[in-house]
């Protein structure tokens, strides 16, 4: 059980709430796999996604997720939504607590926006991810995937690689690696990793190999051009050539080491095409554990809104 309505941060739950969400998200595992076992168990809730951001893997996922609860589940549609006339976020959500939207799933380009939805409505909400600060789901999904290698997260050693100073995904897996005992380095060009992210409770290096050394799981991350304008780095090519994660780059992890990315994936920039399609790449685990992931939050939050 968690204690509060909401998710919108990974920063703060204990490694039990981790573990219950994970726990749960096993269970629903099996009913993607199996049809025969999915139930109708949330046909009374009516779940809402508010997309700012453009999405595929969240969004699909969340859509699929409720489907395979029974759940009602629209889309806002934002951009043919009253957002375009000017309303604010809270209104819109006001709006919908009224219209009977139980759980709330909101992506948004503003840091924070989840956390004032949350305040001021009395549905459930869900972070789909918040401009630079986090995205739990994906940091969960992620977590769920390591969990299927690895029986304990204790003395695992996780390399996050590429555009952390834009990534929400890096800050929520921080929290949430750290937080199950796992150590944690950030890695990536200086001007696109802060030392000031060791305030996480993580080491942050420039040097690719270095990091790389003895890891247990290789997370790449997009280079998220659209966030920043200014170059971080002279030329693509410069960018692949001193930090994309490649076979040779590979040699020095551990032999069974988990290459991951949350996608969507510059292909050939932050990992090459021969990494992406090896034998070690859980990437399309990544996305079907995402689906279970978020079956697992809609029936937790769903389970705490009915007692
Ligand atoms: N990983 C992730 O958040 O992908 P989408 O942007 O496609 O949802």
């Amino acid at each position: 059980m968690l204690p509060q309505k909401d998710l919108v941060s990974l920063r703060g739950l204990s490694k039990d709430e981790i573990l219950f969400i994970l726990d749960t998200a096993s269970e629903m595992k099996r009913k993607i796999d199996n049809p025969s076992e999915r139930d109708n168990s949330l046909q009374s809730v009516s779940v809402a996604t508010l997309f700012y951001e453009n999405s595929t893997r969240t969004k699909m996922s969340f859509l699929m997720a409720g489907s395979y609860l029974g759940a009602t589940i629209h889309d806002l549609g934002v951009s043919t939504s009253s957002a375009q006339k000017g309303e604010r976020l809270v209104e819109t959500g006001e709006n919908l607590d009224q219209m009977g939207i139980g759980i709330m799933i909101i992506r948004h380009q503003q840091t924070g926006a989840p956390h004032l939805l949350a305040k001021r409505v009395k549905a459930s909400v869900i972070n789909a991810g918040d401009g630079t600060n986090e995205h739990p789901t994906q940091a969960l999904l992620d977590l769920m995937t390591i969990r299927e290698r690895y029986d304990d997260f204790k003395g695992l050693k996780v390399v996050i690689l590429g555009d952390i100073s834009h990534s929400r995904v890096a800050r929520s897996n921080a929290f949430g690696l750290t937080t199950l005992g796992a150590s944690v380095t950030l890695a990536g060009p200086a001007t696109l990793v802060s030392a000031n992210m060791q305030a996480l409770g993580v080491s942050v290096t420039n040097n690719i190999s270095r990091a790389v050394a003895g890891a247990d799981v290789v997370m790449g991350l997009r280079i998220q051009f659209e966030r920043d304008k200014a170059a971080a780095f002279p030329t693509l090519r410069e960018y692949s050539d001193l930090f994309g994660i490649t076979e040779e780059v590979l040699e020095a992890a551990k032999p069974r080491a988990l290459v991951m990315h949350p996608g969507p994936i510059n292909r050939g920039v932050e990992l090459s095409v021969d990494v992406i399609d090896g034998k070690r790449s859980v990437i399309y685990q990544q996305v079907k554990n995402g689906v279970a992931v978020r079956m697992a939050l809609l029936k937790i939050l769903s389970d705490k809104r009915l007692l």
